[in-house]
């Protein structure tokens, strides 16, 4: 019996379910990117359709985070119940239903609804992918996990900005273009939702609920040998005889809120210096500086994606610590310089007036702003929020920092536009560039260095009153 089993998996069992258990991952990253990067180049076609003010385009926007917040806060909940195999074909089905129904460009009250349905999904999807993964996927596999969840995330901002732009050249007529809009991402979301049932449970969580011999079953489709299958199982095992999963009180221990606070430290950062802005207002930004075109709508999703690449290498290379200054203090001088460009703009709105020497300094402050934010902020600030708590309040911890990164998002593009009406275009870079000088003290002083030590270890550390700043450093 045995021995079949394992010439079935010796078969090419390993590598195709292998395959499909990243596919149906890299959907749940795509998914985020799509629903993130679809406002950016589909904004003028909702205004013309639904006749949107101001406040209407800031609300339709953020009402996505405001769904993030709940499915963040839920799947927690639903991962441990439902098994995580179910939550990520739940998110799968609200993804797809809530972006087809869209397309058929409901009233305004309805569209707003399905998209805080789409930011549920997307909230569920940054919890339960990711653990997923960890939990299912080979060890080799795991580490480059984190960033590659970002960097899914960029590819799906691209694409969807790309399939934008040439819906909304392609076909004039709002009722034509948006429905195509609304469907590309409905695709996607129906390839994860399909995808989803092919996949097999997590072995842990199967091992969790007492099902041994379901457990072995899955890690026969995964792993080649009996020995790998063996080892597997005492490991988890041997996880489950030590601390579980933690309820919420668990952020009244004191080792646990000190790690807590510089996640949601860092997740308040990752917001505060702006990059939803760029990434759902640039279109409308290079536009109050007389730029349209191709160049206005592609160059942030472009260099995104582009930067994300290297991050993966450099978050081993250099550490943590080294890519968020290196970003920090690169988002810091392209706020200011494109607060001086806006600055120098004043308030002349027609296009042909404005001369190219401050258009250039923002085209160019916006290039290096983003290359900032992704090769660091972007996938460390995710990296080390997955890495900081130890593991009985691993899913509270992010559970609590992925809510804090979704209420800043909507905090951010909920006021974004109406901040730079009331106080001059100019001023919400310098605002932003002020939070990167606080956020670089912030990591000087308590974010730890997390390259290069097992997370056993830092916990360890952690427990025994290691200061912050210190708690990667090897005993
Ligand atoms: C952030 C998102 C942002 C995206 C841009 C993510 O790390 O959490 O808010 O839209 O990066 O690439």
């Amino acid at each position: 019996m045995v021995e079949e089993l394992d010439r079935k998996v010796q078969a090419g069992g390993y590598k195709t379910i292998v395959f499909v258990i990243c596919s149906v991952a890299a959907l749940g990253g795509l998914l985020f990117g799509l629903d993130q990067g679809f406002i950016a180049n589909s904004l003028e076609t909702l205004t013309k359709h639904y006749q949107f003010t101001v406040h209407d385009k800031e609300s339709y926007s953020a009402i996505l985070a405001t769904g993030g917040i709940l499915g963040a806060l839920l799947s927690g909940v639903f991962a441990r119940f439902l098994g995580r195999k179910k939550s990520l074909l739940l998110a799968g089905f609200i993804f797809t239903a809530a972006s087809a129904y869209s397309a058929l460009l409901p009233a305004i009250g309805v569209l707003s609804a399905l998209r805080f349905a789409l930011g549920f999904g997307v909230g569920m999807a940054s919890f339960v992918v990711p653990l997923y993964l960890s939990e299912t996927a080979p060890a080799a596999i795991r580490g480059s996990m984190g960033t590659l969840f970002q960097l899914m995330i960029t590819i799906g901002i691209f694409l969807i900005s790309l399939t934008n732009v040439y819906i909304a050249r392609t076909f004039v007529s709002p009722t034509t273009a948006l429905p195509l809009m609304f469907l590309t991402i409905t695709l996607f979301a129906a390839l994860m939702f399909g995808g989803g049932f092919i996949l097999p449970e997590s072995p842990r969580w199967l091992m969790l609920k007492g099902r041994k011999e379901k457990a072995i079953e899955v890690l026969r489709r995964t792993l080649n040998t009996q020995e790998e299958i063996d080892t597997e199982i005492g490991e988890i095992e041997e996880a489950l005889h030590g601390p579980q999963g933690a309820g919420f009180g668990i952020v009244f221990q004191g080792y646990f809120l000190k790690v807590l606070v510089v996640g949601v430290l860092l997740q308040m950062f990752q917001q505060l210096v702006g990059i939803n802005v760029m990434i759902y207002y640039a279109p409308t930004i290079f536009g109050y500086a007389g730029m349209k075109g191709i160049v206005a709508m592609m160059t942030v999703p472009t260099v995104n994606m582009l930067f994300t690449f290297p991050a993966i290498f450099l978050v081993e290379k250099w550490g943590r610590k080294k890519l968020l200054y290196v970003g920090a203090v690169s988002m810091f001088v392209t706020m200011v310089a494109a607060g001086l460009a806006f600055q120098s703009i004043g308030t002349v709105t027609d296009a042909a007036a404005i001369g190219s020497a401050p258009k250039m300094v923002l085209l160019f402050a916006v290039i290096f702003y983003i290359f900032g934010f992704a090769v660091s902020w972007g996938p460390v600030v995710w990296l080390v929020c997955s890495e900081i708590f130890p593991l009985e309040g691993r899913e509270v911890g992010m559970t609590i920092t992925t809510m804090v990164n979704w209420t800043f998002a909507g905090l951010v593009m909920a006021n974004a536009l109406t901040f730079m009406e009331t106080f001059g275009n100019a001023s919400i870079f310098f605002l932003f560039s002020g939070f990167c000088v606080v956020a670089i003290a912030f990591v000087a002083l308590f974010v730890p260095e997390t390259r290069g030590i097992t997370l056993e270890e830092m916990e360890f550390n952690l427990k025994n009153g290691v200061s912050l700043r210190h708690l990667g450093k090897r005993g």
